[in-house]
């Protein structure tokens, strides 16, 4: 079980310099937590190289981007891509030409999903021809890196990469279910997590949101060696998520969303960078707070714990900045709703005994429950139902603090990792912001 230690000093200023590399292990679509840690590196004046998970062909072959796909990633990235396939896990995998298991779940129907098994031996196959793959086009990519990067440069390697949920239609209905689902439509996490579809998921999860980071500290060692070698300095993060602290009832409190399923990978990330940070490798996991991503869009209600970030920007950075980042948000608002009201709100939910019952540090992540999960809903409709816009959401806006003060804070404190595994909290934002190495965020 990972301490918690959430990070309590603003980090210093990183010996990072201009021409230094931040390579980003897992593609960028949109505004995702990584966007935070590449404005930092340009606006230091590092070098950016990004990655891509290639694309599938209509025939489900993987493939590089096409010169059309790679252009439009790299203007999206803003940087130069190492076209190599670096898609992660093995729904897709074809044995001895067998159906893959995305194919072989495409005869599963609704009301028979809980009699579905995959053997360990079929789901062990498949994973081990997914690793390979992986690991192949991972060394591609460290050889090209080898070509890019000057000896004596300083490289942070960014690992953004989480998913692994199979791709297939009765996987996202059951999903929908879990994550949104009230009265007949509710699933109980723990229902779908303990069936075959489940242990299918457990598996593709720890390989895609976990071992990756593992083959990435594996297959760039001889590349540090190198780096090391010639004066310069190699470190590692990886984005976790393992609940957060943020303001309840007036007070810090560790709480969490519920239920996060890739939790248990999660742990087992951070104990795979324990395990390196231990032998000497820099590498730490980053426990960040809940934010709106394109990847957490399915976790319905993960946002209400951002809304009391306002609380601790007050706080913490001082009612210059608190009222700046509130008219933002008060204009947001339809006629007649307050920030104020909104907070009342966030914070009943966050506060409710219902809550309280279930979450736990120590036996993280916990499963949902009916009333849990109608009551999660019905607060995160309430809150969205406040606004004028549903395109124009105040999450957004405190999001972009979060991916942008987190970016900041990884960054540096990679240059003198304190520990293998940190959480970054909504105080240590505030923080942030009210000193000058949050400059321009706010
Ligand atoms: N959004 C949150 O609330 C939150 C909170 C804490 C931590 N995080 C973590 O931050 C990181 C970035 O997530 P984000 O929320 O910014 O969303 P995002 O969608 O921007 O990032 C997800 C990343 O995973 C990659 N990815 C997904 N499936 C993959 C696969 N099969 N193979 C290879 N790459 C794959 C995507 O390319 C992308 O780079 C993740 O590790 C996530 O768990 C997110």
């Amino acid at each position: 079980m990972t301490n918690y230690r959430p990070m309590a000093e603003l980090p210093e200023a990183s010996g990072y310099k201009a021409g230094d590399y931040l390579v980003l292990v897992g593609e960028l679509f949109g505004r995702g937590y990584a966007n935070g840690l590449v404005e930092e590196a340009r606006r230091i004046g590092m070098n950016v190289i990004g990655t891509t998970m290639g694309r599938r062909g209509g025939d489900g072959e993987l493939r590089p981007l096409n010169a059309y796909e790679l252009a439009e990633a790299e203007a999206l990235l803003g940087a130069q891509i190492v076209n190599v396939p670096l898609e992660a896990g093995f729904d897709m995998e074809t044995i001895d030409g067998q159906a893959s298991i995305a194919d072989q779940l495409k005869s599963v129907r609704s009301d028979t999903w809980d009699q579905i098994r995959f053997s360990d031996a079929s789901i062990e196959s498949a994973s081990r021809a997914g690793t390979l793959r992986f690991r192949k086009n991972l060394s591609q990519v460290v050889s090209e890196l080898e070509k890019i990067i000057p000896a004596g440069s300083n490289v942070l390697f960014s690992y953004v990469m989480a998913g692994g949920f199979p791709r297939s239609r009765i996987f996202m209905l059951l999903l929908n279910r879990v994550f949104k689902g009230t009265g007949d439509k509710y699933l109980s996490s723990r229902l779908l997590w303990e069936s075959g579809i489940g242990r299918l998921c457990e598996a593709s999860f720890n390989e895609v949101s976990a071992d990756t980071f593992r083959y990435l500290l594996e297959e760039t060692s001889s590349f540090r060696d190198r780096i090391a070698g010639s004066g310069g300095r190699v470190r590692y993060t990886a984005y976790g998520y393992h609940g957060s602290s943020v303001l309840v009832g007036g007070e810090y409190r560790w709480q969490s969303y519920i239920p996060y399923m890739p939790g248990w990978a999660k742990m087992r990330l951070e104990d795979i960078a324990e395990e390196a940070f231990n032998k000497g490798i820099m590498a730490s996991v980053y426990n960040c707070p809940e934010i709106q991503t394109n990847s957490s869009a399915l976790f319905l209600g993960v946002e209400i714990s951002l809304y009391p970030l306002l609380d601790a920007i007050r706080r913490e950075a001082g009612e210059q900045t608190a009222t700046k980042v509130e008219a933002c948000c008060q204009a947001m608002l339809k006629p007649g709703e307050t920030v104020a009201h909104l907070l009342e709100r966030a914070d009943s939910y966050l506060s409710s005994p219902i809550l309280g019952q279930i979450i736990d540090f120590t036996t993280w992540p916990q499963h949902n429950s009916r009333e849990q999960a109608e009551l999660m809903l019905a607060s995160s409709s309430e809150l969205m139902g406040m606004h004028t816009d549903q395109k124009q959401l105040i999450c957004a806006e405190l999001s972009r603090i979060v991916f942008l003060s987190t970016g900041r804070l990884m960054l540096h404190a990679s240059w003198k990792p304190a520990a293998p595994v940190i959480w970054l909290n909504h105080d240590i934002i505030g923080r942030l912001l009210a000193d000058s190495r949050g400059e321009g965020i706010v």
